[in-house]
């Protein structure tokens, strides 16, 4: 199967990246698959040095894979020219970062940075204001509009980034831990804030964070570990709209992934707590797949 085969609006399929420091290769992503339908919230969880930040980037169009593929919404971002990467980070993403500060311009109010990158496109001073503001609605910063980053709290930046992430309409949002310099109350508004923006504007979004309580919030869960997606977990009733409060009274389902070539991944833990080394024995009965220790 080929990725246009596939309905994915963004297809991860045996991704690699080695970063090379001198004579150092550290391997960030290592045959990392990622299948994410249009107008679907997932959110991606793993420890800190398992690839988030990398697999992100790479959807930004801001770095490149060392082998494997990659496309959003149709488009291969291993073959495009420098023009249509620019064009693409322009129009079809919106990119959030963890530290408030790097997402908008100290010295320029709310609604000026929502502008800002609407510059980039055909839209006249008056019309780039109205949507501006529009989007400072949509966030519930409206009141705040002609505040500069200082004068407002964590969250609200934070909102403010999620407005000039949306500012030139993009279908796809990217969030590498949009709330990990802030509070667990107004990280809760944060995440429902991506429900609105999702259910408002049909966007799909990403979201990179370590809140363990995120598969309550969101239908899906993908687990990265060692540059590999491992497991995934799902609400078995998926609502789309997410709560501030974690519903843990709903079912959860958790899955292992498996890739293409047949590979799962052992959690360390249980590798440890069976002694699982580097051999075991695997055996098929009764429709089922038993991995014991080797003794
Ligand atoms: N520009 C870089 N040069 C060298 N190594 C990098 C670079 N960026 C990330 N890495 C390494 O790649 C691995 C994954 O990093 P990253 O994607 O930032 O993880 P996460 O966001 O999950 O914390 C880490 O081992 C990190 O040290
Ligand atoms: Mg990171």
């Amino acid at each position: 199967m080929t990725l246009s085969d596939r309905g994915g609006y963004v297809l991860c399929e045996d991704v690699f990246k080695i970063y090379k420091i001198a004579d150092l290769e550290v391997v960030a992503l290592r045959g990392l698959d990622l299948d994410v339908t249009q107008g679907e919230i997932v959110a991606i969880v793993g420890a800190s040095g398992s690839g988030k930040s990398t697999l992100l980037n790479i959807l930004a169009g801001y770095d490149s894979p060392s082998a494997g593929k990659v496309s959003v919404g149709g488009r291969d971002l291993l073959t495009m020219t420098a023009k249509q990467v620019e064009e693409y980070r322009r129009d079809d993403v919106g990119f959030i970062w963890q530290q408030t500060s790097r997402n908008m311009f100290p010295y320029l109010t709310s609604v000026e940075n929502v502008a800002l990158p609407m510059m980039l496109t055909n839209t006249s001073s008056r019309e780039r204001r109205r949507m501006a503001e529009e989007l400072l609605e949509l966030v519930g910063l409206g009141h705040r509009k002609d505040h500069t980053p200082e004068k407002l709290s964590g969250g609200e930046q934070q909102r403010v980034a999620i407005a000039i992430a949306l500012a030139n309409k993009p279908p796809l949002l990217l969030a590498d831990e949009p709330t990990g310099e802030l509070d667990d109350a107004t990280a809760a508004e944060i995440l429902d804030l991506f429900g609105t923006v999702n259910q408002e504007m049909n966007t799909t979004i990403l979201i990179v964070t370590h809140d363990p309580d995120i598969a309550y919030k969101v239908g899906r869960v993908v687990m990265i570990r060692d540059g590999k997606m491992s497991t995934e977990i799902r609400r078995k009733v998926t609502y789309r709209r997410l709560t501030g409060e974690a519903e843990t009274d709903q079912l959860l389902e958790e899955f292992i992934l498996v890739d293409g070539s047949g590979r799962v991944q052992i959690p360390r833990e249980v590798l440890e707590e069976l002694s699982i080394g580097d051999r075991a024995r695997l055996t098929i009965e009764d429709g089922k797949v038993t991995i014991v220790p080797d003794e």
